[in-house]
């Protein structure tokens, strides 16, 4: 991801590039930067922010693993910096952010409702964030609107061959040679149903949501979460 980020910030003839930084050369490196990409490890991220936010640069970070934990300490850092901007997204997709949110709305119109995820084998963690994401997105617009529990008869079974429940929402993960990653959520009615999927066939499906956050984080005092603000 960072270097596929280098290449569009050299490409956009609004942006400038500041400086690249991987492993091995030290963060000073990016002293005086305006906004700061971090697309590096679980691990290291968080260091990361601290001095970007400590050196008055806005950030914007890819980098997955966060929790509530964590987002907590980052808004801990933000409020005691006056001017800290900080924008954490854990799907820069379009099409990923725009799918969970039209989830979100067809979710109250449907007694039941159930997420599969679909990624290359590489993928270390199950479900995938967004997968939860879209999950608790759904139950929460279930619950709003009062919607019943979703029928299931299931009596007995094999482990695992309902899906992980995230907030009361099915969740099914495949793992699958020559995928990237896919998602479906899948409504059902007596008698009809409803499919909303997004599939990212590779990299350069985030760039155009990166790049609109480095755009527009400047704009955006504090602490924001995803770029659903953005579009
Ligand atoms: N938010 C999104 O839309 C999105 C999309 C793709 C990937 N990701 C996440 O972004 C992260 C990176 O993904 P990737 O596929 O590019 O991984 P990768 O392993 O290909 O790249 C990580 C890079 O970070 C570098 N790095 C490690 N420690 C560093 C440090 N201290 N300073 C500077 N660089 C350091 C590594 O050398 C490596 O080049 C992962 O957490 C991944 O889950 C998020």
């Amino acid at each position: 991801m960072g270097s596929q980020v280098v290449a569009a910030i050299e490409a956009a003839p609004d942006l400038e590039l500041h400086v690249a930084i991987d492993a091995a050369d030290p963060i000073e490196a990016a002293s005086g930067a305006d906004v700061a990409v971090d697309f590096t490890v679980p691990t290291v991220v968080m260091g990361h922010i601290e001095w970007c936010v400590r050196q008055g640069i806005a950030v914007v970070v890819g980098t997955t693993g966060f929790d509530e934990k964590r987002y907590e300490q980052v808004r801990g850092w933000v409020e005691s910096a006056s001017g800290a901007r900080v924008l954490i997204a854990s799907n820069f997709s379009v099409a990923a952010v725009l799918m969970m949110r039209f989830a979100a709305q067809a979710a109250p119109y449907f007694e039941s409702v159930e997420v599969i995820e679909l990624h290359h084998p590489r993928k270390l963690d199950a479900p995938s964030g967004t997968a939860v994401t879209t999950a608790k997105a759904i139950a929460a617009a279930r619950a709003a609107a009062a919607t019943p529990v979703m029928p299931d008869a299931t009596a007995t079974q094999l482990e695992g061959a309902r899906g992980a429940t995230v907030d009361g929402v099915r969740v099914h993960s495949v793992r699958l040679q020559g995928l990237f990653a896919h998602q479906e959520v899948v409504f059902g009615n007596p008698g009809e149903m409803l499919t909303i999927r997004d599939d990212g066939f590779d990299r350069a499906s985030y760039l155009p949501g990166v790049l609109l956050a480095v755009r527009r984080v400047l704009e955006l005092p504090g602490f924001t979460l995803g770029i659903d603000t953005l579009l």
